[in-house]
């Protein structure tokens, strides 16, 4: 089949890389000039493996295409599929304006029963709306429309794309449905599930899968604080609630909060649609709530270590993207604690192995650098934010020797605290008690304090 797809981001070059894979003739269509040049050189704009050489063979093979001109690349479609950004506006409801923006450039030159597939995450009811907006652009064109969400994770994409759990896609229109069967065949044909459904229900679907998966990461987020003030471990609870089925063990690490580009703003717009609808989801409204406040509790918990000495203090930030394996850092959970602790008075070294370049745009003051080590250096704490492998792999003894002070805050719980034991460091871990050593006395756990006694700027979110 011809496809083209408009917006050449995170999902829109996975699904039309993956999408050329299963043998269809893709066109990946952006509006921004620059990012098209770099990818028709060849050039992957974006961190994310197995992606550039997935192009490479693709574009070899005659399948993949890239343009900046939304007119001509879309003509010849069977379909286009529509993947461009849907953040969040101030008052958290989705800005669906990039969206509509695409269907009003899409409206006058696609063909005749082209269908139109929503594959960004859009609240209930855009399909609809965007079905008129065509509509209205085009009069009696014959097309349909369907929604087609997508639920691969940065960092695992293409595998994700290729070997998913399932496949949803949603029309009112048997038409559309048809098209989509075709498209997804070669999964199906592999023994995927591909579940066919409405337009509402396919977009229900994403925004209730995304707010169910950061509900089972708020929980035990909560679950962590309560086991640093009475001395129990998160990750045992966590493996042994996990081991039952009616709860697995997916979505059970406790860490700095949820971030990235889907689940603040999905969780926002889900909750922004129910108080819209008479439908309060008050659940996910409280877990927004923690998980907004949850960057300055950790920076809090940091500033007491350092009493007095806070002001002043170097600190190095091991991690700046929102998770491993990517260099998206929209609302990172880094980059939210970062100025709580500038805000005290702080010096921030950091480093990141993908992700410096995207943080810069949005830091000040920072000091970037070459690696961990180099951080670490005559900093007076280290704190760990993202669970890169590089960073499990570390030589802590070196780490702590290059440090000046010895705060080890481990927010990803990459270690354990029984790799501190012969290591002068007070280590800080999630949902476990902090343990403080120092030379000569013995290790001792304690609860995890929590407030500082110093006044930090108010507000709920640093972001
Ligand atoms: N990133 C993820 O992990 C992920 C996963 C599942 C679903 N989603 C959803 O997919 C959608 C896209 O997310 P993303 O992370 O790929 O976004 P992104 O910001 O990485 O990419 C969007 C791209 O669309 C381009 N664009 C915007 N309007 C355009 C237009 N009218 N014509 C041509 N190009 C246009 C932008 O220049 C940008 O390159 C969002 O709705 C998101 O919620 C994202």
């Amino acid at each position: 089949m011809r496809l083209s797809i408009i917006g050449a981001g995170y999902v829109g070059l996975t699904t039309g890389a993956c999408l050329a894979e299963l043998g269809h003739h893709v066109i990946c269509i952006d509006m921004n000039e620059e990012r098209v040049a770099r990818l028709r050189d060849g050039e992957v704009p974006i961190y994310e493996p197995d992606l550039h050489d997935l192009m490479t063979s693709n574009i070899g093979a005659g399948r993949l295409f890239f343009s900046a001109d939304t007119a001509t690349s879309v003509a010849d479609a069977d379909a286009v599929f529509i993947a461009v950004g849907t953040p969040s506006l101030v008052d958290g409801d989705i800005d669906l304006s990039f969206v509509q923006e695409a269907a009003r450039g899409i409206a006058k030159v696609i063909k005749p029963n082209c269908v139109v597939v929503v594959k960004s995450t859009v609240v209930v009811g855009t399909c609809k709306a965007l079905r008129e907006i065509i509509a209205e652009e085009r009069g009696a064109l014959d097309f349909s429309i369907a929604s087609n969400p997508e639920f691969l994770r940065e960092g695992t994409a293409v595998s994700d794309f290729l070997e998913p759990e399932r496949v949803v896609f949603g029309s009112d229109d048997p038409r559309a449905c048809a098209v989509l069967e075709q498209i997804y065949k070669p999964l199906a044909d592999r023994g995927v599930t591909v579940m066919r459904t409405s337009n509402a229900n396919a977009e229900l679907i994403k925004y209730s899968a995304n707010a169910f998966l950061a509900l089972k990461i708020g929980f035990i987020n909560d679950v962590a604080n309560l086991c640093e003030q009475v001395g129990g471990d998160v990750s045992a609870v966590a493996a042994g609630i996990g081991l039952d089925s009616r709860i697995g063990s997916a979505f059970l690490s406790a860490g700095p909060g949820f971030g990235g580009s889907c689940f603040p703003k999905d969780t926002r717009a889900f909750a922004a649609t129910g108080r819209k609808h008479d439908a309060p989801q008050g659940l996910i409204e409280t877990l927004i709530e923690g998980n907004e406040a949850r960057s300055q509790m950790l920076a809090e918990r940091v500033l007491a270590e350092l009493g007095s000495d806070a002001d002043g203090a170097t600190i190095a930030v091991l991690g700046l993207a929102f998770k491993a394996n990517t260099d998206d850092t929209r609302e990172s959970p880094s980059l939210a604690l970062i100025p709580w602790l500038q805000k005290a008075g702080c010096r921030i070294k950091a480093h990141d192995p993908k992700a410096m370049m995207e943080a810069a745009k949005q830091l000040d003051d920072i000091s970037f650098c070459e690696d961990a080590y180099d951080a670490a250096k005559d900093s007076d704490g280290v704190i760990v934010l993202t669970e890169w492998d590089e960073y499990r792999r570390l030589d802590l003894a070196r780490l702590a020797g290059t440090m000046r002070g010895s705060l080890l805050a481990d927010y990803r719980n990459l270690w354990l605290p029984s790799d501190m034991t012969d290591l002068d460091l007070t280590y800080l871990s999630i949902g476990r008690p902090t343990i403080h050593h120092a030379s000569g006395t013995a290790m001792v756990a304690k609860p995890a304090a929590r407030k500082v006694e110093r006044s930090i700027a108010a507000g709920s979110s640093a972001g």
